[in-house]
């Protein structure tokens, strides 16, 4: 079965030139950082800390790092073995066959989807406190959806339809723009950095393990280092979306790796310092806002650090949303030249070389979820659907070793099966501690997803 697959997929994907191949490995870090730090560090670290880990939510982000890092590893070796814009999908596609990768790429679909919309909605709320600073503040109807109280949270509708703009004129240009807003963001990241570590007080570390390492509230509610894992594992989201890149890298099977483990690495010692200075900063107790690190910075008195800070924030989470945007439609391509989803999805313009349609289409659908869905703690659920995506991908390293491309460009991890073993192990850990609703919302849907794949992909498939 792999072999046949793997013939037709690869066809598939070699028959395709019409993405423009023009992202160098440079290109490629800067997506996986645009992508990465975002949210996780710069909002679920102070709750985490205050409600979940204390000061041991360092624990919670190495622990999380390093389900990452092996599945990151078995990200690299497929990719640069495999490749094709599909990243997970495709790569399931060719280990288990069209049903399981219909449904990784389901996964996938709701991991970005939501994502995006989730980080919209935070990314207005800075916007607007921006805007309130200024004098210029929005009034709370345009800024919150129906459901609470509001009409729509215009801010986050709007970028959206604004990335959808930068995405359509091209994917170098998209690359640009993300290179000069990672470097803002990392900038902001760097001041605090530097300020924190002359503001650290290590009485604040004590206890380290208010929570200890796992505990179920009467309230149904977890807690605990490991707990806190399961949730800012949210932060690491995006190294995979580089992998969707493979058609528009110039060396994919040399540069796919170098981006998704090179930006991987970077943002991991990021969060570990930022989360050991933030929690060694103020009490952990103190964290539970929306904007932890400039509200740690406003706390010690330094008000214009503390505003540079958050328009760094409001640049990185652009950068998140552009490229968790750019890798669904990416995704999507994939599905429907496969015929999986509608075929005429996948027509690329010849002058931008990008797919416009689908760049709308899924700007329109995000937008208005963004604008009018209040969205709560459906974001847990991006977590479980990347970790059960990662196991996929893990089990496909397995399947596929001694398959792909191969060249000495191809990345292969020395430590087989050790690595994607890791990875299964630490991803099915990390997911078994979500709480029971989010497993329900997930199963949820996989249950639209097979009645999708029954009714309509399954017949219109075009390589099974
Ligand atoms: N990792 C991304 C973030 O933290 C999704 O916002």
């Amino acid at each position: 079965m792999f072999k046949d697959l793997f013939r037709k997929k690869i066809a598939i994907v070699e028959n395709n030139k019409d993405l423009h191949r023009c992202l160098s490995a440079f290109d490629l870090v800067m997506l996986g950082i645009g992508c990465i730090i975002g949210t996780g560090i710069f909002v679920l670290t102070g709750i985490v800390a205050a409600n979940q880990a204390g000061p041991g939510v360092i624990f919670s982000f190495l622990i999380a790092g390093f389900a990452c890092a092996f599945a990151a590893l078995s990200y690299a070796e497929l990719a640069s073995s495999i490749g094709g814009c599909g990243s997970a999908y495709g790569y399931s596609y060719v280990a288990f066959g069209e049903f399981i990768a219909w449904m990784v790429g389901w996964i996938l679909l709701l991991e970005y989807g939501i994502a995006i919309a989730a980080v919209a909605n935070g990314w207005s709320g800075y916007f607007n406190n921006a805007l309130i600073a200024v004098g210029l503040g929005l009034p709370d109807f345009l800024t919150r959806p129906p459901a609470q109280d509001g009409i729509i949270n215009l801010p986050a509708s709007l970028i959206i339809l604004m990335i959808m703009g930068l995405l359509i004129l091209g994917v170098k240009q998209s690359a640009k723009f993300n290179a000069a807003m990672v470097f803002l963001k990392v900038a902001a990241i760097a001041i605090f950095i530097l300020i924190a570590l002359f503001h650290v007080n290590p009485i604040n570390w004590s206890p380290f393990l208010p929570y200890g390492w796992f505990d179920t509230l009467p309230s149904g509610k977890t807690v605990g280092v490991l707990a806190g894992a399961s949730i800012v594992f949210f932060a690491y989201i995006g190294f995979d979306a580089v992998s969707t890149a493979a058609e528009e890298a110039i060396n994919p099977q040399r540069d796919l790796p170098i981006g998704i483990i090179g930006s991987l690495i970077f943002c991991t010692l990021i969060y570990i310092s930022v989360s050991a200075l933030l929690t060694g900063m103020l009490p952990y107790t103190n964290l539970n806002v929306s904007s932890p690190v400039a509200f740690a910075l406003q706390k010690i008195g330094l008000n214009s650090a503390s505003a540079i800070v958050a328009t760094g924030v409001i640049a990185g989470l652009t950068t998140v949303m552009l490229v968790l945007y750019y890798a669904l439609t990416r995704i999507i391509l994939a599905m429907s030249r496969d015929g999986l989803l509608p075929i005429k999805l996948s027509n690329i313009n010849p002058r931008t070389r990008t797919p416009i349609k689908l760049i709308i289409i899924c700007g329109l659908v995000m937008s208005l979820i963004a604008g009018f869905v209040s969205l709560g703690t459906l974001a847990e659920i991006v977590n479980i659907g990347t970790l059960s995506a990662f196991t996929v991908v893990c089990f496909g390293v397995i399947a596929l070793r001694n398959h792909g491309k191969k060249n000495s460009l191809t990345f292969r991890n020395k430590w087989h099966p050790l690595v994607p073993l890791m990875g299964i192990s630490a991803c099915i850990l990390l997911m078994t501690f979500l709480p029971l609703a989010t497993w329900v919302r997930f199963f949820s849907w996989l249950l639209v997803g097979i009645l999708i794949y029954f009714i309509y992909s399954y017949k219109n498939s075009k390589l099974n």
